[in-house]
């Protein structure tokens, strides 16, 4: 009887898969949109648990396959979902056709406090987020926070002298180290003096670290909302008393030592001084709580410390094998320092163009975020194509694939930073580490800053070298996250003062 039941209950499932798969085919062919059948209900989110590596080197094999298509459509349980692959329908997608593509595409559960943050809000919540946190990122604000930035790579450079054993292997966790102080100096304004080993490094360090909990549930909340919802999955629940606690005690005693510091904990202030944030269009209303400023300050945290040491860890890893285009920023960075006393302000960090070509060229061949993920809203038509797409659709673009398109930069595996010089003729039309349009990275032009002090305070007192320990470089497992792995760098002081 009891096998009976389940040999029922298994071939009822298997009927159940096998009407899904197919009615995912059938919808995007009856919309003219070539399909991926390989796995007609799970798509590329199965072959991305099966196999060794990134999501968007998933990816990667069909932008490969399929290119010369508009779009394409995957498989994703019962949600219709495409993989844009047409530039120009990417850009559609991310920047044109806001309207229609305002949804970041993953749905995030109502108990997980600190995933109600602007990455992960949607609809006027978002908006009202967005705008009541942009005036941290003003000029004015971003040339305080440089300083604090410049101080922590000042130091992170003695701790690297003290430390001779961080000077070889994989360096990414030390430049972490480095990132993290400089986050909660400039943006949290925690501690006057850098730390190198804090409790917010271990948090930042977890909240990015891929699991295989955080990867099944980071892809069931972008494949399926609905199973999503019904298992009520949480990515962040295990970091709130500690955010929580830490923002409130930050920001209570900002008020009580009465002072101004520009940074987050002011804007807090200001915010909760305001009282109810109001969007008068839809009469949407928030509540500046503890609650959502810390998760606010949770994304930040963790946006200042991966993606950051990411970009100076591939910029080290491309320097460390071009030693023509390593002489050339040691020689940009020694003359700044020679010229400026070694006083490296925000104004002469800007005038380092050639280092900034170096970053931007790293970020293009290695964009520290390998894909981007919306839902459409409302129903609209892609242009390349005629696609029509309707609302409750998924839609997966890529950036890796873009930015290594020998279509859109030649020779796409060349590490050239001339690409980036003033008056080449290449185009930055597709150019998007920091993603696209209105929901672009808020966090930006800081992140640049942090970059650009950490890159050449390092290499003003240490030059690199790059063993890459396989032939093909090899990526962390993540769903979003382009981590070179197996790749070490190692620092040899120089003999500067
Ligand atoms: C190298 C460092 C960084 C990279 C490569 C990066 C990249 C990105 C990308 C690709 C997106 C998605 C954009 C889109 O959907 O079009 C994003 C969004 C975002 N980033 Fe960054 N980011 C970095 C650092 C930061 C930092 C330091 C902060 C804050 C201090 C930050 C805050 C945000 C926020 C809040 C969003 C969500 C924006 C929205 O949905 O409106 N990021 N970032």
């Amino acid at each position: 009887m009891f096998l009976s039941v389940v040999l029922i209950g298994l071939i009822g499932t298997l009927i159940f898969v096998y009407l899904i798969g197919n009615n995912n085919e059938r919808y995007w062919k009856k919309r003219g949109v070539k399909f991926h059948s390989k796995n007609k209900v799970s798509g590329i989110f199965w072959d991305y648990f099966t196999q060794k590596g990134a999501m968007f080197e998933r990816l990667g094999e069909l932008y490969q396959q399929y290119k010369g298509e508009p779009a394409l459509g995957i498989g994703s349980m019962m949600t219709p979902a495409l993989f844009v692959i047409d530039p120009k329908n990417v850009q559609h997608v991310l920047q044109t056709d806001f309207n229609s593509f305002h949804h970041r595409g993953v749905d995030m559960n109502d108990g997980d406090q600190l995933a109600d943050n602007i990455m992960f809000m949607n609809g006027p919540r978002w908006k009202l987020m967005r705008q009541s946190m942009t005036p941290l990122f003003t000029s004015a604000k971003l040339k305080n926070m440089y300083y604090i930035m410049d101080k922590s790579a000042q130091d992170f450079v003695v701790y690297l002298k003290e430390h001779p054993k961080l000077w070889e292997g994989d360096c990414f966790e030390t430049l972490m180290t480095f990132c993290n102080a400089a986050v909660c100096g400039a943006i949290f304004g925690i501690g006057t003096e850098s730390i190198f080993d804090s409790p917010f490094l271990k948090v930042a360090k977890k909240i990015t670290a891929p699991s295989l909990k955080s990867n099944i549930t980071f892809t069931l909340m972008s494949m399926s909302p609905t199973i999503s919802k019904f298992l009520g999955l949480s990515l962040f629940k295990q970091y709130e008393d500690f955010l929580i606690g830490a923002v409130t005690n930050v920001v209570e005693q900002r008020k009580k030592d009465n002072v101004k510091r520009h940074d987050f904990a002011d804007i807090c202030i200001n915010i909760q001084k305001n009282g109810t944030m109001k969007d008068p269009a839809t009469g949407t209303e928030l509540e500046p709580t503890y609650g959502i400023l810390s998760a606010q300050a949770m994304f930040f945290l963790a946006a200042g410390v991966e993606p950051v040491a990411n970009v100076i860890f591939t910029t080290f890893i491309e320097l460390g094998r071009h030693p023509e285009i390593l002489e050339k920023v040691h020689k940009e960075i020694d003359e700044h320092f020679e010229k400026h006393n070694g006083i490296i302000s925000y104004d002469v960090i800007n005038e380092m163009e050639y280092t900034d070509q170096v970053i931007n060229e790293a970020m293009r061949k290695n964009p520290p975020i390998g894909l981007l993920t919306r839902r459409c809203v409302k129903d609209t038509v892609l242009p390349v194509g005629n696609i029509k797409v309707e609302s409750g659709t998924n839609m997966f673009t890529p950036i890796y694939q873009i930015h290594n398109d020998p279509d859109i930069y030649p020779d796409p595996h060349v590490f050239d930073p001339e690409r980036f010089a003033k008056g080449s003729k290449q185009s930055d039309e597709f150019y998007m580490p920091f993603g696209m349009g209105s929901r672009m990275c808020i966090g930006a032009r800081y992140s640049r800053l942090q970059m650009a002090a950490g890159v050449v305070h390092v290499l003003r007192h240490f030059t690199v070298k790059t063993k890459q320990l396989e032939t093909e470089m090899k990526f962390k497992t993540h769903f979003v996250n382009v981590r070179p792995i197996d790749v070490d760098v190692e620092f040899i002081p120089r003999n500067v003062k």
